[in-house]
């Protein structure tokens, strides 16, 4: 019997996880710094939360979703995505009580049933953040400045930052509107998607992917002419302050997003390295979630990233920076192993990262590990070394060797030992 991964569902492995635990440990200080804290929401939710949430007529809960009934005959769902888990937690345990702003970031898996391709899988990784409680464009702009940062300081500075506002329950009917008079004019031209979201959604229709619909929805009215007052003041000052903070972004008409409850700004950062599936993060404005959730009036915006889509992209641009130990402790001999063991351990308690032989194969097969672990120093003690109390060293890097009594090791080598 041979068992394999299910499709869709990858492993992640070394080295390529050092890029994961990069990109989270410079979001976790990053968000440290913006008052962003940690919340973990369970993987599996009642169905309902992600139905109202999300949106009966969306792609994630009417195709790719991982519904089923637990024992207790229960409808529950593998979380699709964070936000409604966020907004059921910040609802049902009065978050809004807190000190006000809320800032939430989560890291975890997300499950969604699509065909899998290139960037695309149905479990994936998102790192998310949440902030409650603000209604003015400068916590739009701290959210967009932020993942900005954060995406520089991995080193990702070539991306598009995609930027939209889709309007408000004042303004978003008159412009639904004015787009089932543009598209029922050719309606039977349409993809049967499009023919549906005419009926569900039609905004949808306009990041249609069918190149038909495409040319067809060519010259459809713009949201953003369709803007009430207070939507427009509110995209117009959020671009000021992007602006005068030189953020650099593309204004898109058709940033309607595959999600129901976004209201006013709406973002996606994208790369055109990545084929198809080109969004890197995304987000935006859900200023009536937390009402529709039974909680109090409560303005909020957020993103999550993709971390397999964001990893490829680190690879692709930097390589990997596979972590290497400073010191391999080759030994031969049963008494010499003994002497390597306690010299390896007190490195290590001095957070010194240091392998050990093991004693059990020769010199030779002990050093080709030790190289292909990308070790820098490796100790060799025999059973002279062991009798004079010193042990060889030897630089693997630059081939340059000497001996060292015992009780020295860390203290020569201590300017050359990084603890980090
Ligand atoms: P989303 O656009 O559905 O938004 O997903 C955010 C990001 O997750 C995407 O830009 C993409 O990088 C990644 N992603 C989505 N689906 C897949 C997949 N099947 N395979 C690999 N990566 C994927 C949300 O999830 C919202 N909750 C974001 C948000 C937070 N809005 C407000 N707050």
């Amino acid at each position: 019997m041979k068992y394999s991964g299910l499709k869709g569902m990858e492993d992640i492995l070394p080295p390529d996880i050092a890029i994961w635990q990069a990109v989270e440990s410079a979001a976790r200080d990053l968000f440290r710094r913006y008052g962003f804290q940690e919340i973990r929401v369970p993987i599996l939710e009642s169905t309902d939360i992600f139905i109202r949430g999300i949106g009966e007529a969306t792609d994630i809960v009417e195709k790719e979703m991982y519904t089923f009934a637990d024992k207790g005959s229960r409808s529950v769902t593998m979380r699709p995505e964070g936000t409604a888990p966020v907004v059921r937690c910040f609802v049902e345990k009065g978050l809004q009580t807190q000190p006000s702003p809320q800032k939430y970031f989560y890291t975890g898996p997300m499950f969604r049933y699509e065909r899998p391709q290139k960037g695309r899988f149905r479990q994936f990784y998102q790192i998310g953040a949440e902030a409650f409680g603000v209604a003015r464009p400068t916590m739009d702009a701290e959210m967009i400045i932020m993942l900005n940062n954060l995406l520089e300081t991995i080193g990702m500075s070539d991306l598009n930052c995609e930027l939209n506002s889709i309007g408000c329950a004042e303004c978003r009917p008159v412009y639904r509107k004015a787009l089932l008079d543009f598209f029922g004019d050719k309606l039977a031209e349409y993809c049967p998607d499009c023919q549906r979201r005419y009926e569900t959604n039609p905004l949808r229709i306009l990041d249609c992917k069918v190149e038909r619909c495409a040319a067809l929805r060519q010259g459809a009215p713009a949201v953003t002419d369709y803007l009430c007052e207070d939507c427009r003041t509110h995209f117009h000052e959020l671009q000021s302050i992007l602006d005068s903070f030189k953020v650099p972004y593309t204004l898109n008409p058709n940033l309607v997003r595959g999600l129901d409850y976004y209201t006013k700004t709406t973002f996606e950062v994208t790369s055109e390295h990545l084929g198809a599936q080109k969004a890197v993060a995304a987000g935006g404005r859900y200023d009536r979630l937390v009402e529709e959730f039974g909680g109090p009036e409560t303005p909020a915006i957020g993103f999550a990233i993709g971390m397999e889509r964001l990893v490829a992209l680190l690879k692709e641009k930097k390589g990997i920076d596979v972590p290497a130990p400073k010191f391999f402790i080759a030994t031969l001999g049963r008494e010499a192993d003994m002497e390597g063991f306690r010299i390896t351990e007190s490195l290590r308690r001095q957070g010194i990262w240091a392998e050990q032989g093991y004693g059990g194969s020769s010199l030779k097969s002990q050093l080709r590990r030790a190289d292909r672990l990308g070790a820098e120093f490796a100790l060799i003690i025999g059973e002279n070394e062991l009798k004079a109390g010193r042990v060889q060293w030897k630089n693997l890097k630059n081939k340059e060797q000497g001996e060292v009594a015992v009780s020295d090791v860390t203290s020569v080598f201590q300017d050359q030992t990084d603890p980090s």
